[in-house]
């Protein structure tokens, strides 16, 4: 195993904790922002470190294609590669797949696509998924899984469930690296109890680094996707870091992290950032809007980033969709906003006020109790 998992604050089920790493060491919960081919868009690494994040994600698919895993691994892994001396994780490639390739098809050995490049149908394996994030070198890796959409139901769902127990004891086997990297599970069921018990069950019997709540954000009602991450948090163990992906919305943040899970990713940030679109203590603020166009304050006059303190929002607003310059300083204040939000979250339950935070976060977002 290659990290520390510390509890130090408890609100009930919430968890405020330190996650020492082999490149970082980090305070939960935690929000990590989402690279596809080695970078976040719009931003340098030192601007990514200037707002305090911690954990990026890189993706296999991605990174997998171009510039090659075998050239990364040269080049000294990806930290080096991308010049970013903090942690990395990288998911296994078989959901971006079938999220991206509609083509994808997935069996026992693995998920067939088509080849974006030239067409020729390319198979990944839970064993070559696992080889090529060993050549990666991200701190975190995760095991291929079978991802159904929630919205599926039917033998499908089971199915998947059970595929993905087969192939962890695959990636398992294949994980070459264990003193350097951590090889987290990612438990599936879709929305199903019993399939989502034995999962876990299964998952914890493996004694893995941490594990990962998949197959949610994909179209289901809040309450079910609520239900699933507080039975799947209930049944991990309490010393092991705990993952719920592609989640990213500050209210399901807050919602997850009182349900007791720690880290989370999701694009949402800084695509919505690239629709011109800037996350505020009140939800959201459209600076494409026209009454932008004279509105000489910051996009959030309580926010302390570099954007906020510079520019104003009749100057985004001129630049958005005009010029690059416009989505990478929304970027900023988004990334710079989910990192204050992960701290604050910490730092309530450390200090013991995780009640009065939430409260206070829901009063701003919900003025009028709806
Ligand atoms: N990203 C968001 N959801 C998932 C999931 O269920 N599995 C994997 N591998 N990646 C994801
Ligand atoms: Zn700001």
């Amino acid at each position: 195993m290659a990290l520390r998992f510390e509890v130090l604050g408890r609100f009930n089920r919430a968890r405020a904790a330190q996650l020492t790493l082999p490149h970082f060491v980090c305070q939960t919960p935690l929000f990590m922002p989402v690279g596809t081919q080695g970078t976040i868009k719009g931003l340098t690494t030192n601007q990514l470190e200037e707002i305090g994040c911690q954990i990026i994600l890189g993706n296999t698919y991605h990174l997998a294609l171009r510039p090659s895993s075998e050239l990364i691994d040269e080049l000294g892994g990806l930290h080096k590669f991308m010049n970013w001396p903090r942690a990395l994780l990288t998911d296994s490639g078989g959901f971006q797949m079938v999220s991206l390739l509609h083509l994808a098809d997935i069996t026992e050995k693995g998920v067939t696509f088509q080849s974006p490049v030239d067409g020729k149908p390319m198979l990944l394996t839970p064993e070559e998924s696992i080889q090529i994030q060993n050549r990666i070198g991200a701190d975190i890796i995760m095991a291929l899984d079978d991802v159904v959409k929630t919205t599926i139901t039917g033998p499908r769902v089971e199915e998947a469930m059970y595929r993905t127990l087969r192939w962890i004891d695959r990636c398992i086997a294949a994980h070459k690296r264990p003193e350097e990297q951590n090889l987290f599970g990612i438990v599936q069921g879709g929305l199903d109890p019993v399939l989502r018990d034995i999962c876990v069950r299964g998952l914890v019997d493996r004694k893995l680094p941490g594990y990962a709540i998949g197959g949610l954000s994909g179209g289901e009602d809040k309450n079910s996707f609520w239900r699933v991450v507080a039975q799947c948090t209930a049944a991990l163990p309490e010393d092991k870091p705990r993952y719920v992906m592609g989640v990213g919305y500050p209210l399901d943040i807050v919602v997850c992290s009182a349900l007791g899970a720690d880290m989370y990713d999701c694009v949402y940030p800084t695509r919505t950032a690239r629709f011109g679109t800037a996350l505020v203590p009140e939800g959201v603020l459209k600076l494409k809007h026209k009454a932008m166009a004279d509105d000489t304050r910051p996009i959030d006059p309580a926010c302390m980033c570099m954007v906020c303190k510079n520019y104003t929002r009749a100057y985004i607003h001129c630049l958005v969709t005009k010029d690059a310059m416009g989505s990478q300083l929304l970027s900023y204040h988004n990334l710079y906003y989910m990192m204050k939000l992960s701290r604050d979250l910490h730092s309530s339950i450390i200090q013991e006020r995780f009640p009065e935070f939430v409260c206070e976060f829901l009063q701003k977002m919900f003025p009028k109790g709806d």
